[in-house]
């Protein structure tokens, strides 16, 4: 029988906290120190995400977006500012988050089943194996999966590479899910496959997911709000008193949604506009035909 998304949620899961406070951050700043003297890539960044909120966050390239990622997983510190997931601070990686990269970056000797299995907390890879056995069984079931349980990441597709990723990075029971660009080397098709099978995952059990992604259609399919970065390079020093975050986009409608909606359609344009990129190709005309 094949898994659905109920047997996912009935499964026992390891004991965790209660689950109400969401993430939260506080005035996070991030400078790094260069050769060239010190460089600022996010400031006063406040955010407040609850348990369960999908958020996407965009903007364009070096603006800051995985190394928010990175603190938010403790593989990274604020300069200043405070960082809290379900009320405690962070400041290492630990189990109550996961992330998954762009590229799946699978142990290349290991099989995709002992990939996921090195996502369980360390209680359940080693005291007890065969519960942490049955856990990998059913997140391979999840993901769809199971037929290649057995292969290296080297003898199967990108998708499916990305998928035990996925599953991988489920296997601990995050409170907080971190993808920093999952899809984005994958083909449009399983690209749209993913993001079903996230939301599957997600309604069955309501993880708070944080989604970088440049694909602003995804991040309006999947997320409750999109957050729109802004590079502090590119804009003058001038207005000291603005953060990174340039807009919050609230999105309308219940997931799962209909990606062909009018309000999306207009969203869509809108935060395209706020990347820089033109929408209206008649505007460039005059320039085109020279
Ligand atoms: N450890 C570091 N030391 C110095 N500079 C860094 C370090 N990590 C990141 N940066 C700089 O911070 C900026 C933001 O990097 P980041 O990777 O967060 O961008 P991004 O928004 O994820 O971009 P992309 O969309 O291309 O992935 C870049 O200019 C990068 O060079
Ligand atoms: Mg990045």
């Amino acid at each position: 029988m094949p898994a659905t998304v109920l047997d996912f949620a009935d499964a026992r899961l390891p004991e965790t906290a209660p689950r109400t406070e969401g993430v939260l951050l506080d005035g996070v700043s991030r400078t790094f120190p260069t050769a060239r003297g010190s460089r600022e890539v996010l400031r006063g960044v406040d955010l407040d995400v609850r348990h369960g909120e999908i958020v996407a966050i965009v903007g364009p390239s070096g603006c800051g977006k995985s190394t928010l990622l990175r603190m938010l997983g403790g593989l990274d510190a604020p300069t200043s500012g405070s960082i809290r997931v379900g009320g405690a601070p962070v400041t290492d990686t630990d189990a109550r988050t996961a992330v998954a990269f762009q590229e799946p970056r699978l142990l290349a000797w290991r099989t995709l089943a002992q990939n996921v299995q090195l996502g369980l907390p360390r209680s359940t890879r080693g005291g007890n194996k065969r519960e942490g056995g049955e856990r990998v069984r059913q997140l391979l079931e999840l993901v769809g999966l199971s037929h290649a349980a057995d292969q290296k990441p080297r003898e199967v597709s990108g998708g499916m590479a990305q998928r035990a990723s996925l599953a991988r990075a489920l296997a601990r029971n995050p409170e907080v899910l971190l993808l920093d660009e999952p899809f984005g080397a994958l083909d449009a098709l399983t690209r749209l496959r993913m993001q079903d099978l996230l939301l599957d995952i997600h309604a069955a059990q309501p993880t708070t997911v944080i989604l970088v992604t440049h694909d602003v259609e995804e991040a309006l399919f999947l997320a409750d709000r999109v957050l729109l970065l802004r590079s502090l390079d590119t804009t003058p020093n001038t207005d000291a008193s603005v953060g990174s975050i340039a807009r919050t986009i609230v999105v309308p409608g219940d997931r799962p949604r209909d990606r062909a909606d009018h309000a999306l359609t207009e969203l869509r344009a809108e935060l395209l506009q706020g990347l820089g990129v033109d929408t209206h190709h008649h505007h460039n005309h005059s320039e085109e035909t020279r």
